[in-house]
């Protein structure tokens, strides 16, 4: 059964609203273990919109299951990385005017950059992933950057209004799993995924890991986060298969 990552990046996000210390989502990622996470999973954005250095270093005394953290290909941030150690890193895009992380990294075109990442951060025993398009030569990409895994991008799946381009974001995720597969990479996937749109991509064989945030935190604010992660975690046993 593929595992749950919550991210609890919006948590952040209503505490900075107000600049106060509530909520905390080191608070929220221990609910969020206790609902039955595999994983934690945060951002730590280079304008640091949501989560702070502060809470980075509190997850990672903290967390007990896995440790998540996206992140930009930007020195500092490497650094940052470097210095903590979580379990894992996630190579994510960023633009300073995106709402969420829009579309994959372009891991083509930035592969030189991407090489010397990867190395750095794997030579501190963090495992490399890379949030990517579902597309052949980004996955190729990744697998030449020696990342460990991918984490394919599921807003194409997720946005499509019609059947037909639901079915046809549906295979080429499909398609993907098999490459990354192949490849001898493991494969997560991530974006946009809700409690009502789970299903279809959960059913879908050889994915390791969902990152899941937005859903799980505006159901928190109705049912708690223990509930929401718990609710998320029950669609998972049904739906994934066990492998
Ligand atoms: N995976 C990655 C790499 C992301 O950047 C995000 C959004 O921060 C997510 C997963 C979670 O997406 P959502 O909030 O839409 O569930």
């Amino acid at each position: 059964m593929a595992k749950l990552g919550v991210n609890i990046d919006h948590v952040a996000t209503v505490r900075q609203a107000r600049r106060t210390d509530e909520p905390d989502p080191v608070w929220a990622a221990m609910d969020a273990e206790l609902g039955g996470a595999d994983g934690i999973t945060f951002h730590l954005r280079e304008d640091r919109r949501h989560i702070q250095d502060r809470d980075a270093r509190l997850l990672k005394e903290t967390v007990a299951v896995k440790l998540n953290m996206e992140m930009a290909i930007a020195e500092p941030i490497v650094r940052f990385a470097a210095e903590l150690r979580p379990d894992q890193c996630t190579l994510v895009p960023e633009k300073r005017a995106e709402l969420t992380t829009e579309g994959g990294l372009n891991v083509v075109k930035f592969s030189r950059r991407i090489k010397s990442v990867v190395r750095r951060l794997q030579a501190r025993d963090i495992v490399v992933s890379a949030f990517i398009e579902p597309e052949e030569a980004q996955i190729r990409a990744v697998a030449e950057c020696g990342c460990e895994a991918i984490e394919l991008w599921t807003g194409g799946f997720a946005h499509a209004r019609q059947e037909r381009s639901r079915l046809r974001a549906l295979e080429q995720l499909e398609r993907s799993i098999a490459l990354g597969s192949e490849l001898g990479l493991t494969v997560h996937a991530g974006h946009g995924l809700t409690y009502r749109n789970i299903q279809p991509v959960a059913e879908l064989p050889g994915l390791d890991e969902f990152n899941i945030g937005h859903s799980i935190v505006a159901r928190a604010l109705l049912v708690g986060m223990r509930e929401a992660v718990s609710q998320m975690k029950n669609l998972l046993l049904q739906f994934s298969p066990w492998e």
